[in-house]
């Protein structure tokens, strides 16, 4: 089973925060770190899950209505008197690239199933190809329309289609977005594994944060594997990460 960070170390740390996927970035045996983007006001890519920052930021708002500027004022408590901010997508990749380099992968998700972020798909596949990090990134979204609009952009880059069952993952690739891999919640595997044999399977944690407290690594991995799954993305990687 291939281990991701969701959000980054995001059971421990703010999720999608440098903190988070810095010590992500430290684990050994971990395949990827996930992340969701969006557009701020005036255009550029940041780093968040909510379309609104109230839940994890002190502000209060829809993030597109915020410039960079101001999205930078917003505090992220992250204990022991340390603030973070919410990153930009350049951030993150000049935090990550060393270990791009070194295979580990970013799972970049697009947020736009409730807002379209008209451009985002050119901003990021722009960004990513001028660092000439291609191969090492993942695209998914829920909008097939937008996974479409990125195998356009960039022939090559590797895509997952993200639903809550895996019925419906394979039902919006018949619209032809030329996704590779399935993304369904690990709890909506609704088919049997020789349904959907050949696509790699990275399952997620089903509209929770998962796990929702520490388990000390005792998520039964081998039944989700029996069940087709080939990756998780999961808030305690850290748990499930025991080096190579
Ligand atoms: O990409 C996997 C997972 O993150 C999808 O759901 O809501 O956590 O972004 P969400
Ligand atoms: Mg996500």
């Amino acid at each position: 089973m291939k281990i991701w960070a969701h959000r980054g170390c995001s059971l421990m740390y703010p999720e999608n925060t440098l903190l988070a996927f810095e010590k992500a970035a430290e684990l050994k045996g971990l395949t990827g770190i996930e992340l969701d983007i969006q557009l701020t006001k005036d255009g550029y890519l940041a780093v968040c899950h909510d379309e609104k920052v109230d839940r994890t930021t002190d502000g209060r708002g829809m993030l597109r209505d915020f410039t960079l500027a101001e999205l930078k004022e917003l505090k992220i408590d992250a204990g022991e008197g340390r603030v973070e901010r919410i990153p930009t997508m350049e951030e993150v990749l000049d935090l990550l690239e060393p270990r791009l380099r070194e295979g580990l992968q970013i799972n970049i998700e697009l947020k736009n199933s409730m807002l379209p972020y008209e451009g985002m798909e050119e901003k990021i596949i722009g960004l990513i190809r001028e660092r000439g990090l291609q191969e090492h990134i993942v695209y998914s979204s829920f909008s097939a329309l937008s996974l479409e609009k990125v195998r356009r952009l960039e022939p090559g880059a590797r895509i997952g289609m993200l639903d809550g069952k895996i019925s419906d993952c394979l039902y919006k690739l018949k619209g032809g977005c030329g996704a590779d891999d399935l993304h369904p919640s690990m709890y909506g595997i609704d088919l049997p594994p020789e349904k959907f044999a050949g696509f790699r399977v990275r399952a997620w944690g089903g509209g929770r944060l998962y796990p929702e407290k520490p388990t000390g690594n005792r998520l039964d991995l081998a039944a989700l594997e029996r069940k087709g799954i080939t990756d998780v993305f999961l808030n305690e990687p850290e748990a499930y990460c025991v080096g190579e």
